[in-house]
């Protein structure tokens, strides 16, 4: 017997972060893995990580780390101080992206109903941001994503040998265009289904929530901040670290 007019019973809807970190971070050129260059004197990942635990919903995150890089991201976690609230746990990734968070929700135990994944590379991402993408899945989104408006306008090319003059296929609408960050938030099973159906290509999938689109479930975008940006390229890390000073300028902690 159910009654709708009370509220839904209060169970507790546990959230997981996989947080994708085994890439090698080619664009941003010779060094260690991008996930462990230094912000501020922090790796990125730390900040990554520091991040999701901000969130007061976050109870579980699973890191996946350089195949050959555990040990010392283990290390590395446990020399800095993270979430009070929140349990880590380290895995090795793949070749691929996709596969690397296949690896990591693979490693998120049953009881926990939402999953986010949110890539090492976006480390400044504000707990104003997770909280709104878990907000949504949370009030019934199966797959959100955070987004924002582009400023440059895109044209489709028609790609050719690296540095030739490359062919306009099409001018696209930038104003429905949307660039879009992480985390991304799931029902959980939804992204387990998506990960089983959809098969690895040559790069994988480079987002969660593409491949939630081909399953044909609804994904839907919220706000997503300037300061979710991915450090890419190098200019990236210029950013990263003018945002850091910003926040240590303007910290009244
Ligand atoms: N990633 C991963 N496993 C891979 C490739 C990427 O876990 N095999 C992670 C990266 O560590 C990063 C996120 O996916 O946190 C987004 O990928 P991207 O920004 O492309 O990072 P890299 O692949 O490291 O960079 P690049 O493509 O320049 O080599
Ligand atoms: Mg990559």
């Amino acid at each position: 017997m159910t009654d709708d007019s009370l509220p839904a019973p209060c169970t507790a809807v546990r959230t997981a972060a996989v947080i994708p970190a085994a890439g090698r971070g080619v664009r941003l050129g010779p060094g260690a893995p991008k996930a462990l260059r230094t912000l501020g004197g922090v790796p990125m990942l730390v900040h990554a990580v520091r991040a999701l635990a901000a969130s007061r919903a976050v109870r579980l995150v699973v890191v996946v780390a350089p195949p050959d890089g555990t040990t010392e991201v283990k290390a590395l976690l446990a020399a800095h101080t993270l979430g009070e609230r929140t349990d880590f746990e380290v895995v090795p990734g793949g070749d691929t992206r996709q596969e690397s968070v296949a690896l990591g929700l693979a490693a998120v135990p049953e009881g926990h109903d939402i999953v986010l994944v949110h890539d090492a590379a976006r480390p400044l991402v504000p707990v104003e941001t997770v909280d709104a993408v878990i907000e949504a899945v949370r009030g019934g989104a199966p797959a959100v994503v955070p987004a924002l408006p582009l400023a440059d306008t895109v044209k489709e090319v028609e790609p050719g040998p690296a540095g030739e003059p490359e062919p306009v296929v099409a001018t696209l609408e930038r104003s429905r265009l949307r660039a879009v960050q992480t985390p991304q938030g799931f029902d959980r099973a939804t992204l387990v289904r998506a990960h089983e159906t959809v098969a690895v290509d040559s790069e994988g999938a480079t987002d969660d929530a593409g491949m939630v689109e081909r399953l044909g479930v609804p994904v839907v975008l919220v706000p997503g901040h300037e300061e979710a940006f991915k450090v890419t390229r190098p200019l990236d890390l210029v950013l990263a670290e003018a945002v850091l000073a910003r926040r240590r300028a303007t910290d009244v902690r």
